[in-house]
């Protein structure tokens, strides 16, 4: 079932709570692809009920990014959405979430200021404030989230600390292409050479997670490597290649034994702006990505 408007998300949300049904909430852009169908399928199964969100928030594009262009195909997206398991397709207007006078926003404060916040400034106060909505009319249990956006985790996570929301993260692992490149709803800008260039991200991660598994500490080691790696790709501009504690994204000269540790990356590939990561710890030579 579709609903676009806040006054009926409110009412249904009310009345699941109501009747004792657990809800999961599924927050997306749209242009669904399989990375979002895992976090639908995963609510699914854990949820009796499921609201999959589709809103393409302006409040977290600065100027000159791609908001406009950001594609759209809403018939596509309802038939993924249900066929995943989805209850409600929540769709609500740009004029209703954000009205004439609208003036509140939520800054999560310096987690929003470092990497993707630095290099789009306002983007993570738009994604607090966008999310703490969606959170207020659809009043989930459980919200899913996708590690693809690592730091957008961690700033949802200290939303949900901080404004007391009582409601538990999921967290699920990045849906890759056969080729390693992480799904997203902006690998349809990419040209065919561009599309191949691509997989530099995934094969940058994977270099410095064989040199911590082999032994190195050192961040400015890990960083330069991942930066090796993806200077062989003419058009691909770095904007952060990052080794980080996965908990703070503080950035020591070296990680302890034990540590998590967060490989983070932005690239741009022609005019694509691309992100990725990896997790590990430094003594095990488990990874996930
Ligand atoms: P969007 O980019 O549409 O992503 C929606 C959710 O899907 C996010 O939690 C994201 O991390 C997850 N996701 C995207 N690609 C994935 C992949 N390859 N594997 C696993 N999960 C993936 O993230 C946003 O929208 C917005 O910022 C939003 C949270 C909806 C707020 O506007």
């Amino acid at each position: 079932m579709l609903i676009t408007s806040l006054d009926e998300m409110h009412r249904w949300s009310e009345n699941m709570r109501l009747a004792s049904k657990t809800i999961g909430v599924v927050p997306t852009m749209g242009y669904l692809h399989d990375g979002h169908r895992s976090l639908i399928e995963q609510a699914a199964s854990e949820c009796d009920v499921v609201v999959t969100t589709v809103f393409v928030n302006p409040l977290q594009f600065s100027a000159g990014e791609d908001y406009e262009r950001y594609p759209r195909d809403l018939e596509r997206d309802r038939a993924l959405a249900h066929a995943a398991g989805t209850t409600i397709l929540f769709v609500p207007s740009p004029q209703e979430m954000y009205p004439r006078g609208f003036t509140t926003t939520i800054d999560v404060g310096p987690l929003g200021e470092r990497f993707e916040g630095a290099f789009r400034p306002g983007h993570f106060r738009g994604v607090a404030t966008v999310v703490a909505k969606l959170f207020n009319v659809t009043k989930p249990h459980i919200a899913y989230f996708g590690q693809k956006d690592y730091q957008q985790t961690l700033v949802i996570s200290q939303l949900i600390r901080d404004l007391n929301y009582n409601i538990t993260l999921r967290v699920l692992p990045t849906v890759r292409e056969r080729d390693g490149l992480a799904m997203s709803s902006r690998n349809v800008y990419l040209s065919p050479t561009e599309r191949s260039d691509a997989t530099v991200l995934y094969r940058a991660l994977h270099a410095a997670l064989d040199a911590i598994a082999q032994g190195e500490r050192v961040r400015e080691k890990l960083e330069s490597l991942m930066r090796s790696v993806i200077e062989q790709i003419p058009h691909a501009h770095i904007d952060y290649a990052a080794a980080a504690c996965a908990e703070t994204l503080d950035q020591p000269d070296s990680f302890a034994p034990g540590q998590q540790i967060v490989l983070l990356l932005a690239v741009r590939i022609g005019t694509t702006r691309l992100i990725d990561n990896a997790l590990t710890s430094i003594h095990y030579d488990s990874s996930s990505m």
